[in-house]
């Protein structure tokens, strides 16, 4: 069983606006309507929980409806942390699951074939995998205004979401993340803290993260 987890508890406050970022408008609807629709879509993926921010869970029930998510099984309120709203999430996540995989709510257009690739990784035995690109712009390693060191770029990849993991390596690497106290961007790097083998698969350039209003009109443009 595979158990998405929908993180869509942030407040956006890059791309400014009225409301949190899930609830602008993306086409005819609210930006949330988009993943959960691809998500409940996907024949990988057999139920989905919804992190979403304190006072707008009702608002993302009635949009789950709308669209016709079906596999949406609970709503739940999210934390002041990227981090804590994935451990809400996964609170809701039943011990039977085998995977549980996490997306950003702000990353809306998840293409279908992405699903299968990180699965195939995780039946080959990894305990998680990460969809990647390649590195555009060289990265240098900065303290104080000035460059300490230049990674080779052919090495480095940024990652995106959905990120799928093995259920119980999951769950322990945010029990041992909440004891360290440790702050992470991503889910991945919690797994990979908790000494765990993280796959890098293609990733894809539609999984773009919506951050200021550009990335939203940029993203409405493929719709
Ligand atoms: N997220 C969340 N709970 C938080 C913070 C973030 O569920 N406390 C989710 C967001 O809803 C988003 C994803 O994590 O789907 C990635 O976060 P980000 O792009 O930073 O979104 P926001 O935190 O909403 O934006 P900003 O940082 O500009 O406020
Ligand atoms: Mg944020």
């Amino acid at each position: 069983m595979v158990w998405a987890v929908l993180v869509a508890a942030g407040r956006g406050e890059r791309l400014g606006g009225d409301r949190p970022k899930a609830f602008v408008r993306l086409g005819e609807l609210p930006l949330l309507a988009e993943p959960l629709r691809r998500l409940d879509e996907s024949e990988w993926i057999d139920s989905v929980v919804v992190v979403a921010p304190p006072e707008w869970e009702e608002p993302a029930i009635l949009l789950a409806e709308e669209v016709g998510a079906s596999k949406v099984t609970a709503c739940v309120t999210g934390g002041a942390t990227r981090t804590d709203s994935v451990r809400a999430g996964v609170a809701e996540v039943p011990e039977e699951a085998a995977v549980i995989l996490v997306h950003d709510a702000a990353r809306p257009l998840l293409p279908p074939e992405v699903v299968p690739r990180l699965l195939d990784a995780l039946a080959a035995g990894f305990d998680g995998a990460v969809p990647a690109l390649p590195l555009r712009d060289t990265v240098k390693l900065v303290a104080d205004g000035a460059v300490v060191e230049t990674p080779a770029r052919d090495e480095l990849v940024t990652v995106q979401t959905p990120q799928a993991f093995v259920a119980p390596v999951f769950r322990a690497a945010l029990e041992q993340a909440g004891t360290s106290r440790l702050q992470a961007t991503d889910c991945a790097s919690l797994v990979e803290a908790a000494g765990g083998r993280v796959a890098v698969v293609e990733g894809d350039e539609r999984l773009l993260k919506v951050t200021t209003p550009a990335d939203l009109e940029r993203v409405a443009s493929w719709l």
